[in-house]
């Protein structure tokens, strides 16, 4: 009783002090980027310069001024969505909001997850298969699922790097290759971002069409959620095929922000279908860019959950099977309905090219 007490106790400091560093720095890197936020909202919609002194040692600055918030007037030019305006008011805003506060949080907040990642895998270290590999595997995913997942996937990242290289290309890469290799390059990122965004964006809406079904929240995720996922406890929730942290992905990530992403992503690209004014175009690239991080920043946890975070995992993606013993841990439920339903444990030894595998005995678990 006493050491179950001590062991309690021992959990509750070492969870407060992983949330006391967590909160630590998240402040520190959020507090300071909130004083350039300020400071560019009062730039873009601050309170009305007074132009007074300005106006006496150069009286053409009023007509600068007009001109650049738009006033008509100044020119004879003639177009479809902008008549007679020299400067477009919103294209001057949608400017500084891209190069300042987007930029600044957007960098900040992917640092920070980042380094949340690493925070995380260092206190907590790779979920193991605790009972070890039994030697027995079943079917997770079929190859067309597979197919879609990786085809998907990897579209996703040439997606985020050539975009991230276009909005912080200015920042991070002229430094270093200098104006015309920059030139270049977003030349050729922009037209391979322009171009797999739409093929892309099929591969996402497969993916919710065909793995909708094993993602409808149920009682069992709350379960899992009151656990953390098998943090809280030390005890692994009961999960079916996917668990409340991956529906989350589904619903959050992939449908929520796929969505928002895909829509801002055509008109961006496809801007002769008509009803693209200036405002809608600036506005949908705010759109896609601050929700493409977001979606950045939960596909580095996505990933890394795959891979480096979950002992046998990632192999149900690559071959298709996973180990019965990681089956039972991380979705006990569906793994009794597969076996219900008739799927029988394959050995590893049976599996086309592969090595035996050493069941647990053999390999001290
Ligand atoms: C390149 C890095 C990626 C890795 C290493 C990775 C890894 C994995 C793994 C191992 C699974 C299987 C999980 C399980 O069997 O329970 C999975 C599932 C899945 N992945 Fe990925 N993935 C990556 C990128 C992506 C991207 C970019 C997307 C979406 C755009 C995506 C969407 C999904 C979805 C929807 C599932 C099924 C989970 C569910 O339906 O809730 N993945 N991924």
């Amino acid at each position: 009783m006493q050491s179950q007490t001590q062991a309690m106790k021992a959990s509750r400091r070492w969870r407060s002090m992983l949330w006391s560093m967590l909160a630590i720095i998240v402040l520190a890197m959020a507090l300071p980027s909130v004083g350039y936020l300020v400071a560019d909202a009062a730039q873009v919609y601050g309170p009305e310069r007074d132009f007074s002194e300005e106006m006496s040692s150069n009286p053409r600055s009023e007509m600068w001024r007009d001109a650049r918030f738009g006033q008509g007037g100044m020119t004879t030019q003639t177009g479809p969505y902008v008549t007679n305006q020299m400067i477009a008011n919103i294209g001057e805003n949608w400017r500084q909001v891209r190069t300042g506060p987007m930029t600044t949080l957007g960098g900040w907040f992917l640092i920070g997850v980042l380094v949340l990642i690493s925070l995380f895998f260092a206190f907590t270290g790779r979920s193991r298969i605790e009972e070890g590999r039994s030697g027995m595997t079943v079917v997770r995913w079929k190859g067309y699922e597979r197919f879609l997942h990786w085809f998907t996937a990897l579209s996703f990242v040439v997606l985020a790097i050539t975009g991230l290289s276009l909005l912080f290309g200015r920042y991070v890469l002229i430094p270093v290759v200098g104006h015309s290799g920059f030139a270049g390059y977003a030349q050729a990122a922009m037209y391979v971002h322009n171009f797999l965004g739409p093929a892309f964006s099929v591969g996402v809406l497969l993916m919710i069409v065909l793995w909708a079904k094993h993602n409808i929240p149920n009682r069992t995720d709350v379960e899992w959620f009151k656990q953390g996922g098998g943090i809280v406890g030390g005890k692994h929730p009961s999960a079916g095929k996917m668990n409340g942290g991956e529906k989350v992905w589904f619903w959050g990530g992939v449908f929520t922000l796929g969505l928002i992403v895909i829509v801002s992503g055509f008109i961006l690209d496809f801007p002769n279908w008509g009803f693209q004014t200036r405002e809608i175009m600036a506005w949908s690239q705010s759109i896609h860019a601050i929700a493409a991080i977001i979606w950045i920043g939960f596909f580095f946890g996505h990933a890394y959950i795959g891979t480096l975070g979950t002992e046998g995992a990632l192999e149900g993606m690559t071959r298709g099977r996973v180990d019965t013993n990681w089956a039972k841990q991380h979705h006990d439920l569906w793994y009794e309905d597969l076996i219900a339903n008739g799927e029988r444990p394959v050995p590893e030894s049976e599996l086309e090219g592969n090595k035996p595998a050493q069941p647990a005995s053999q390999t001290g678990h």
